[in-house]
């Protein structure tokens, strides 16, 4: 962080000047961000068309990581049929380095925990052998590092933390900052890691003010990241210097078999940018065993559904299915948590100790029809449905069929719950028969009409494959599809933090200061079926079921296969903050104007526009002015927007 003083009067003009230019460069400096491109700018880099499964280290060992351990547990990931299943990274995360070399800056293996790994004299080790060995039983292998110079384990671990880097201030380095090139080149082209995680500890924990600095432990960075303030953050910076490590990786990689994953926690606006950045984005702080730190984890990655596509996913964190909350004996909390994990597309990282893992746990990992809703090769996160502090309805189409979906009713609070699940959650028409088959018991519950209802036990998630009549004769929402729309420009201007993620007493503290404040970027971001802000879609009292809603000043992308139409009704949403500024919304096919509306103004009936988009591979909704580089930003709906063959 460039460290802002505290706020007196005199440093608010300049503050509000140094955000403006902080999101003009968040957005990417050319000069007209809303210009048709004809291209899909979300990453797609690496080997992530599906989210990437497999096991980590952290969740069951921390840094108290070892070979033998991580061996055992590839192992039993092969013989249990969990890697014949998709199970394939084995992520070493934190623990696994002794020091940096001071002569030429090469980082060295801790090969008492790693013997394979000294394959020369004292200071010459190699990753090489244990990678091989991974290979060798056909999986993958992940590698961890840090963003700033030191680590996550070195900024939080108390005295008694195994295995932490060794030698001097500069020896104890072993973060990328720096050393990107040569790091990357290490781990992939000599090492021959498969996947990577940076952590970000590094730019966010060694402030001047703190502690390990001032005892002379570490030196000093930045802080780049305010976890509690993205207007402290430098967001421009921690976004270039994750993309710079993306850009290495894909030279060093020509051959595309990495997998980068963003581990920033939800903070510097991550959730808006990682979808251009990396293959994967943590959408907030670390998870642990606990009920309610899940719901916040879930939370923020679950109304992000259109920041996820092919090739880059949000990422709640790894698997906690066998502990505390979510071990043997609370096997609905585990299912829960393992579901919705799937419905959303998280990667499937498992972090239990497989070693000593009871059947009914390994029944859950090894859950084929839910694994495959995960890895549906559509990657459509699921869209909440109906949504209340008590019970959501998640809804994932699948496949290429827009009738073809999977539903997960979850109820989160402590008291069972009898559910209607309505054709209409499901985009089905009324009159046509819905077949539900339960994806624990594999039973098919009998067809109905309109809706059904269900008994939701505490904490549980029914989860259904779904086959209906859909609503739309022949085509799909494009709400139904959020795998294929990226919204390049969001509109969102100063980020705010969302307010709907599940607040808990912190798992690391006690109940001092106020409390679990909204802290999360994110607010504001393009919707599925809601506006920006989670209200009704709705525009001059006409409410759309279906649709996007977006800020103006906003660009977006949308994947077309075989569609040959599209269709929406436009118009500036009644819950707009800004009710005073006109916006025009156009529509691109392959760069080139297919329609525009007139200036609609707030209070004006929608505007059908329709397009012919038969040949076309990239559509762009564009919706200009509302005047949203003013303070308050204008809601716009793209209603009934829909693709049709
Ligand atoms: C951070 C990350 C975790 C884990 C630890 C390791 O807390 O969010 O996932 O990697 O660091 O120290």
């Amino acid at each position: 962080m460039k460290s802002l003083p505290l706020l007196s009067s005199c440093c608010v003009l300049a503050l509000a000047f140094s955000l403006s230019a902080l999101s003009v460069e968040a957005k990417g400096t050319k000069s007209d961000p809303l210009a048709p491109t004809g291209r899909w700018s979300g990453y797609t880099a690496g080997r992530a068309a599906t989210p990437p499964m497999g096991w980590s280290s952290w969740n069951a060992f921390g840094t108290d990581v070892n070979e033998a351990r991580v061996l055992d547990s590839a192992n039993t990931i092969v013989e249990s049929g969990l890697a014949a299943k998709g199970y394939r990274y084995i992520n070493i995360d934190d623990g696994w380095w002794l020091k940096r070399r001071q002569t030429d800056g090469r980082m060295q293996v801790r090969s008492q925990i790693f013997p394979s790994a000294q394959v020369g004299g004292a200071q010459e080790t190699s990753f090489k052998p244990f990678t091989d060995r991974i290979h060798s039983m056909g999986l993958k292998a992940g590698i961890y590092s840090d963003l700033g110079r030191n680590s996550c384990s070195q900024a939080y671990g108390g005295p008694g933390t195994p295995n932490l880097p060794e030698g001097s201030v500069a020896e104890r380095e072993v973060g990328l900052y720096g050393h990107i090139s040569q790091d990357i080149k290490l781990y992939f082209d000599d090492w021959g890691f498969d996947f990577i995680k940076v952590d970000g500890c590094g730019v966010r924990a060694f402030t001047p003010e703190s502690e390990k600095v001032k005892s002379g432990q570490y030196r000093a960075l930045g802080p780049l990241i305010d976890f509690q303030s993205v207007n402290r953050t430098d967001v421009a910076e921690v976004k270039k210097l994750y993309a710079e490590i993306a850009d290495t990786l894909k030279r060093d990689n020509p051959d595309g078999d990495f997998v980068f994953s963003i581990c920033a926690w939800g903070s510097a606006d991550v959730r808006a940018w990682g979808k251009n950045v990396g293959n994967l984005s943590r959408t907030s702080d670390d998870l642990t065993p606990t009920w309610a730190r899940m719901l916040t984890n879930f939370d923020s990655a679950a109304t992000r559904a259109l920041y996820a596509h092919p090739g880059s996913w949000n990422d709640p964190d790894m698997l906690f299915v066998g502990h505390g909350d979510f071990d043997e004996h609370h096997l609905t909390e585990a299912k829960s948590h393992f579901a919705l994990w799937a419905m959303i597309n998280a990667p499937l990282i498992i972090g239990y100790d497989l070693r000593k893992a009871p059947p009914q746990l390994m029944d859950i990992f090894g859950n084929t029809d839910i694994i495959a809703i995960d890895q549906d090769p559509a990657g459509n996160q699921a869209v909440l449905a109906y949504d209340t502090d008590d019970v959501q309805i998640f809804v994932k189409t699948l496949g290429t069929d827009p009738a073809h979906k999977a539903v997960a009713i979850f109820n989160r609070g402590d008291v069972a719950r009898d559910v209607n699940l309505t054709a209409a959650h499901l985009k089905y028409a009324a009159d046509g028969d819905i077949r539900l088959k339960d994806l624990w018991t594999k039973a098919p519950l009998p067809d109905f009409k309109g809706e059904v209802k269900l008994r939701v036990e505490p904490h549980q998630t029914l989860i259904f494959d779904a086959q209906g009549k859909h609503i739309l004769a022949g085509g799909a929402y494009l709400s139904e599809l959020p795998g294929r729309v990226n919204p390049a420009v969001d509109g969102v201007i100063v980020p705010q933090a969302d307010p709907f993620i599940h607040r808990m007493v912190s798992p690391w503290g006690g109940t001092q200061g106020r409390g679990d404040l909204p802290m999360y970027a994110g607010w504001g971001g393009a919707q599925a079926d809601t506006t920006p802000y989670g209200r009704t879609l709705q525009v001059a009292g006409h409410v759309f079921e279906n649709g996007i809603g977006i800020l103006a000043g906003s660009r977006l992308e949308v994947r077309i296969t075989d569609e040959r139409r599209f269709e929406t009704s436009v118009g500036v949403d009644d819950s707009t903050l800004n009710p005073s500024q006109p916006v025009t919304f156009y529509i691109y096919g392959d760069g080139k104007l297919l329609k525009a509306s007139k200036p609609m103004r707030f209070g004006q009936a929608p505007e059908h526009l329709a397009a012919d988009i038969q040949g076309i591979k990239i559509l762009e909704l564009v919706a200009r002015g509302g005047g949203a580089d003013t303070v308050q930003p204008t809601a716009v709906t793209w209603g009934d927007a829909a693709l049709i063959r």
